[in-house]
Parts: structure tokens; sequence; C-alpha cells
């Protein structure tokens, strides 16, 4: 009889979720927080202009794409959780950004076991050392979104029912297991929640076809995207059909081409004065 706990390695339909997507009206504030702050690396490959960025943080992914003119930056309601190596250089490397970021809304305050940090947009990002979750020393362990009240037992439903996702909902709060170390998490809130502008976050399901079947018979995909893609932005109950919270949701196969594509991360405590050749690169657990 075995003493492992086998089923602790099982995970659901979602294999990844790898990037948020968030709409930014100038892309070097956004460089400056993410890239020179954080440390994280701006994809060499794609998207390498100035109308969009990819940056990368260990198997995940932030998307800016520049806002059309005139629009305002995307804003998730609630916050992302990113890993970094560890907080001493991070601190020292967001005081140096911190120069270039008056007059924005950054901010940075010091919490426990994690840096409370506003991207210059107003973007709510918490920052955590390596070793605060499982398997992970750089990425993005869970994102958490503000939900309006009396729907987190529907949106553990959803993800269950529809997207074939382990979840658990218990005192207003849902959490729903996204491959073997992410979360997505929903915390009811009885405060008034802005209007949904459009932000995304991208998935990779083993099960592809399921959840578009189930969505498509309720007219709930939003986007044919592609073989590989589709979207869609409604979580409804499945008990009842109730829209229960809107966000866009891409979905990929398993053969989209860029399913655990390779990402170039760099080591952040790399430097113009701690350079040493070979210590640039990072390879994220
Ligand atoms: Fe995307």
């Amino acid at each position: 009889m075995s003493s492992w706990d086998r089923g602790a390695e099982d995970v659901g339909n979602v294999q990844l979720l790898e990037h948020v997507n968030l709409t930014v009206p100038d892309q070097s504030l956004a460089a400056l927080f993410y890239v020179t702050g954080l440390g994280f690396t701006r994809d060499p490959y794609i998207d390498f202009g100035t109308l969009n960025m990819w940056v990368n943080l260990g198997d995940q992914q932030f998307h800016f794409p520049t806002t059309l003119p005139g629009k305002a930056a995307q804003i998730l309601r609630g916050h992302i959780a990113v890993v970094v190596p560890e907080i001493e250089g991070l601190l020292k490397r967001l005081a140096f950004a911190a120069k270039h970021l008056t007059d924005t809304r950054y901010s940075c305050v010091q919490r426990d076991d994690y840096l409370e940090l506003t991207c210059p947009y107003g973007n709510r990002i918490r920052a955590y050392a390596a070793g605060a979750f499982p398997q992970m020393d750089m990425g993005l362990p869970y994102v958490q979104f503000d939900v309006p009240c009396a729907t987190s037992d529907g949106i553990a439903r959803f993800y269950q029912q529809v997207l074939g996702c382990p979840a658990t909902a218990s005192g207003g709060v849902a959490v729903v297991s996204m491959g073997h170390n992410q979360q997505l998490r929903f915390v009811e809130t009885d405060a008034p929640l802005s209007d949904y502008d459009g932000h995304h976050i991208a998935l990779y399901v083993a099960d592809f076809s399921g959840p578009h079947s189930w969505l498509n018979e309720r007219e709930l995909i939003s986007e044919e995207s592609e073989q590989c893609q589709y979207r869609f932005q409604n979580i409804v109950d499945p008990e009842s059909g109730q829209l229960l919270y809107e966000l866009e949701h891409e979905v990929r196969s398993l053969s989209h081409a860029m399913y655990r594509r390779p990402l170039v991360n760099r080591n952040p405590a790399s430097n113009f004065f701690t350079y040493r050749r070979g210590n640039e690169q990072f390879s994220p657990n």
C-alpha cells in the first residue's frame, strides 16, 4: 500500500493559466514597472515593437497592447500575484524605477509576506518571494477577482462543470485550480465594482471541445478565433443560467503553436554592476 498522496498530483482540465492581457496607454511606463522594477523579461520574439509588449515571468506572461488613442488603461478588478526570486533585490529595483514613476498611480507597501504594489496605471500586484507557493520560483501563481455578493458558489460550479476544473466555494470565496500550481480566486465584496473593461486571461485546456459545446449551445462563445482558440466572456451559473461575472477567457487547445513555448527569462539580479558571464539567464522552476 502506497503512503504517497497520489491524488495531490491530479490536475483538472486547464493545464496552464498563461497570460493576463491589460492594455496600457504608454509602453514606457509599463516597462519601467514590470521590466525594470519587477525584474521580468520583455519577450524578444513577440511582440517586439512599440504597439504591444509581452513580458515573461517564469512560465507565464503579461500582455500589454497599447490602447487606442484616448482610451484608458484596462484595470483588473482584483489583484494579480507574482513570484520573484527574492524581495530585497526587488525593493532596490523598485526604488530605482520609482524615481521615474512620479505622477503615476505607482505605490509600494511592504506587508508581512508580500509587497503590495500598484502599477503606474492602477493595477494591483502582490509580489511574493520564491517559496511562498509550491513549485514556483518565478511566475504568476494566482489572479484574484472581486465579485458581487452571492456569486462564488455559482462561479465554482461554472469552472467545475463547464471548464472541468477542481474548484471549491466557501465563505464567499471560490478557488479554482489551474494546472499543477496556479489558481483563479473569486472573492465576494459588497463594494461597488467598476464596469468590465475588456481585459482578458488565456488558458490552455486538454478538453477543448467539451467546454466549447456547452458554451456554444447557450450562445456564450464570444469569438471563434481560429482552429485552436475560442473566447468566452460570461461566467454563468450552470444551474440557472444567471450571469455572475464578466471576464474574457482566451481558451486554447494543447496543439496551439504557443503552448508551453520556451519563454526567455533573465536573472533579475543581473545588471551592469553585477554582471558575470553565464549569470544572466534564469531558469524558473
Ligand atoms: Fe491574449
